[in-house]
């Protein structure tokens, strides 16, 4: 079979973990996809610090999307503005779309969806809820019987490697913060960890694929940890609790209600010891009962890895265009209703 040839734009830390991950598995992940997978063209703005031999480097991350050559584009450049051109020009283009990027989903995904079905590609986005925990895939695969009740869990990694250092070795927050920083876990822009909004990002994708409804990120209530203190985590352990920055998003007699704040928890629940970058996500579904999946939500290889999982996805249909998977939410008609923020 004819091999499958990606485009990777944004040679950061996922873009580079991918680069290395895909080159370093090559032989595995041929065998799997059914057919090899080669990196042809990277975008990036600068000379990447990887063994480009034989892979063309354009300063225009939109000569990837124009290339007709490349198969499947994966964005990992972040943001929402150029991102968002550089998508929808790829999908214009017939390609199938891998991105990290939760923000651009949750605030834009209904457009992009909308433009993907009409062109018949997919865009695909696992790495942007969870890092490297397939939480999408469960959700709508493993998942696809149950009708689910709620979707709630540690859904940053950087708030809780920051909430656990603080916990555990009694760090300031702003020292731990510019760790989880050089160590490549924080967004560009940490406010949006440690304020909540990437959490809100993510919960609200997981809503939509959860429920059925489609992205809502404006009714996520959003609270970070910014008012938490060394002090105040301390004082919870020792009276048996464990502060955690939840993301939960749950059916109510009213409609569906999406939170994320920091929260008590005894020490004993499971997810009390979910510590450091790692996350988990419990997902709760009427006929498997409680389920919980747990690794590592942020870093370059760990998210490589779902990255990755969503290009072989693609490149196992890439012959057949019938096949689109069923987005799986709506992005037009509602028939759940959806609280505000403020309710
Ligand atoms: N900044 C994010 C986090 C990266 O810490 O969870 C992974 O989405």
């Amino acid at each position: 079979m004819k091999p499958v040839n990606v485009g990777i734009c944004g040679l950061g830390t996922v873009g580079t973990g991918t680069f290395n991950v895909l080159q370093r598995n090559l032989k595995d992940i041929a065998r799997r996809a059914g057919r090899s997978v080669q990196i042809t063209h990277v975008g990036a703005r600068r000379k990447p610090d990887v063994n480009l031999a034989g892979i063309t480097h354009s300063t225009d991350i939109f000569a990837v999307a124009k290339d007709p050559n490349v198969h499947i584009l994966v964005e990992l450049i972040g943001g929402t503005t150029v991102a968002k051109d550089l998508v929808l020009m790829a999908i214009e283009h017939g390609k199938g779309v891998v991105t990290a990027n939760k923000a651009l989903i949750a605030l834009h995904g209904n457009e992009i969806f909308a433009a993907a079905e009409a062109k018949g590609v997919v865009v695909a986005y696992e790495a942007g809820v969870a890092g490297g925990i397939p939480i999408i895939k469960a959700i709508r695969e493993g998942l696809v019987a149950n009708k689910i009740t709620s979707v709630a869990g540690i859904i940053n990694g950087t708030t809780n490697f920051i909430l656990t250092e603080m916990s555990e070795k009694g760090r300031d927050f702003d020292d731990v913060l510019a760790e989880a920083q050089a160590l490549g876990y924080a967004e560009a822009d940490p406010t949006f960890d440690v304020e909540g909004i990437d959490a809100a990002h993510k919960l609200s994708i997981l809503a939509a694929n959860a429920f059925g409804i489609a992205l809502q990120f404006d009714k996520v209530f959003t609270e970070g940890i910014t008012e938490i203190t060394t002090e105040d985590v301390q004082y919870a352990s020792e009276l048996g609790y464990r502060v955690k920055h939840l993301g939960i998003a749950r059916r109510t007699e009213s409609g569906v209600e999406m939170r994320v704040h920091p929260t008590l928890i005894p020490e004993k629940r499971l997810i009390a010891n979910v510590d450091g970058v790692l996350n988990a996500v419990l997902v709760q579904g009427d006929a498997v009962g409680p389920t919980m999946y747990y690794g590592a939500g942020a870093g370059a290889e760990a998210t490589a890895s779902s990255v990755i999982a969503d290009i072989v996805d693609m490149a196992r249909d890439i012959d057949s265009p019938g096949l689109v998977p069923h987005l799986g939410f709506s992005i037009e008609t509602e028939d759940l209703p959806v609280l505000s923020a403020e309710e």
